[in-house]
């Protein structure tokens, strides 16, 4: 039997270089693996838990499928879907979990607590239920595999114990889903300070940037002299060398870090090469994405076919619930 993957993307905008190496290449990987079936969703009613604009929600949804795609997600091989297009699935078994959760377990959740300090003027029940709401997008397709990172473990931990009051008061048989490292790499900042992030200015690459602009924010990276004993372990030297690593080969870092040791290394040919070898990458990427974005019905037949496959197997799910919960099935009212 394959392994279900579940994985939920929050629409918080178009991906940088860090998503792209750190996420999406893994979801890409787990895809072709025929040890995976894998179920991709664009958690949209989760972006509704901290505010929002309700003209951009819905575009914001399917600029995630657009990038997905572009990256290679594939509709054959995945199911890419939308969380909205399965509301009246996901939100009811979250309601019934909900019966099985206590409001000071939600409310004294690190992720929790940071929401309130972030945005104190809204905290409302969805943010409550956002946990409650993610076990059941997990569970509801009984995934046993979720690509998450550290920050989303307090969210698995609350799926697992909702996953064993369920089976254990109602006789069911949902999986305590396990988190996956898809060993997506950590990519460092430009700044030289922590990871890339859409949040901090001159920090990231966009995976729609042309050569001209990467060349202009890698010539911002903070270099030194060029030589030294000790090959920088932190900084904007340290990034450059990563992204050296991650688009050239650890021999090519190896070469730049003898240099370092050696006669040194003239940062502004190490730039312009690295640019070039990174556009080169994303150049397809955006050629696929340009394409995409013509086609609009192309988005809808994915996003819909992708809701049905979904669909299928929330629904039994759904049924199954219901009826150990002692709601007797009947004719469709
Ligand atoms: N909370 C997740 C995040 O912010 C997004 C998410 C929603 C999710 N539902 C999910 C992730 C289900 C994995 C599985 O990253």
């Amino acid at each position: 039997m394959k392994k279900r993957v579940l994985q939920g993307m929050r629409p918080t905008g178009r991906l940088h270089l860090g998503n792209y190496l750190g996420t999406a290449k893994g979801m890409v990987a787990l895809q072709e693996d025929p040890e995976y079936e894998t179920f991709y969703m664009v958690a949209d009613l989760h972006g509704m838990t901290t505010p929002f604009d309700p003209k951009k929600i819905g575009i914001e949804a399917r600029e995630v499928i657009i990038d997905y795609l572009s990256v290679g997600l594939d509709p054959e091989k995945s199911a890419l879907f939308l969380q909205s297009d399965l509301a009246d699935l996901h939100v009811q078994l979250a309601y019934y979990f909900s019966t099985v959760v206590t409001i000071a377990r939600m409310q004294h959740l690190p992720t929790f607590k940071e929401k309130v300090k972030q945005h104190p003027e809204n905290v409302t029940m969805a943010l409550l239920n956002y946990p409650i709401l993610m076990a059941s997008d997990i569970l509801i397709y009984k995934a046993s595999v979720v690509p998450v990172g550290i920050d989303q473990e307090p969210h698995m931990e609350v799926t697992r114990e909702i996953a064993k009051k369920m089976n254990s008061l109602y006789d069911l048989d949902f999986p305590e889903p396990k988190s996956l490292d898809t060993k997506g790499r950590y990519i460092p900042s430009l700044t030289g300070e922590g990871k890339m992030s859409k949040s901090v200015q001159g920090s990231f690459i966009n995976l729609t940037d042309d050569s001209e602009t990467i060349k202009e924010r890698l010539s911002k990276v903070p270099t030194d002299s060029g030589k030294g004993e000790k090959i920088p372990e932190e900084g904007g030297v340290f990034s450059l060398l990563t992204l050296v690593e991650l688009f050239q080969g650890p021999e090519k870092r190896k070469e730049y870090e003898n240099g370092y040791q050696g006669t040194g290394i003239r940062y502004q040919e190490l730039k312009n090469e690295l640019a070039e070898t990174i556009f080169k990458e994303l150049e397809p990427i955006q050629k696929k994405r340009l394409e995409l974005e013509k086609d609009k019905s192309y988005i809808e037949k994915v996003l819909k076919e992708g809701a049905e496959k979904a669909r299928a197997v929330a629904a039994a799910t759904v049924a199954e619930v219901r009826e150990k919960m002692g709601l007797l099935q009947k004719e469709k009212i």
